[in-house]
């Protein structure tokens, strides 16, 4: 069986755990925080841990799909997902642009047409109504299995 790696890319907070934790256990939790922060000998240190599937062949990861993820309800974190996009570019990178947070609509500071303006193929997600979570992953899954 191949194994696909989905890399969730930000500028944090956006809703990367949220939207994988939805994904995988059908849950919106609001407090959680897997990006544990620590002070060690006088020094801000931030982990993240990057969870793998257990007696994994690593021969049998195929490819790397880019969930780049932003909060619609956030410009400055819109305005960082143009640095990475340019970085990726040229690279034949599987590459999918999320507007994450769309049910918070009264707080919207990124249009719907500001993400269809950059040219990779976007989508706007809320872990909180589930809308399009599955949709998200299930679709890059089928695109890199078909590449
Ligand atoms: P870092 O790990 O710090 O980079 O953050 P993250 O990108 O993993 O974000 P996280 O999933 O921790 O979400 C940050 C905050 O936003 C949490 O309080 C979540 O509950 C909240 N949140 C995430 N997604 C949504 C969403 O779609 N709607 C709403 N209303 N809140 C969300
Ligand atoms: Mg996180």
């Amino acid at each position: 069986m191949a194994l696909h790696k989905i890399i969730m890319v930000d500028s944090g907070g956006v809703g990367k755990s949220a939207l994988t934790l939805c994904f995988m256990y059908d849950e919106f939790v609001e407090e959680y925080e897997p990006t544990k922060a620590d002070t060690q000998d006088g020094e801000e240190v931030q982990i993240y841990i990057i969870d793998t599937a257990g007696q994994e062949d690593y021969t049998a990861i195929k490819d790397n799909y880019f969930h780049c993820v932003f909060s619609i309800t956030e410009m400055e974190s819109f305005a960082a997902t143009v640095d990475f996009k340019e970085v990726k570019e040229d690279e034949n990178i599987p590459f999918l642009l999320i507007g994450n947070k769309s049910d918070l609509e009264d707080k919207r500071q990124v249009s719907i047409e500001e993400g269809k303006n950059r040219n990779v193929i976007y989508v706007e997600t809320s872990p909180k109504t589930r809308a399009n979570v599955d949709k998200v992953f299930f679709d890059s899954m089928r695109e890199i299995r078909v590449r």
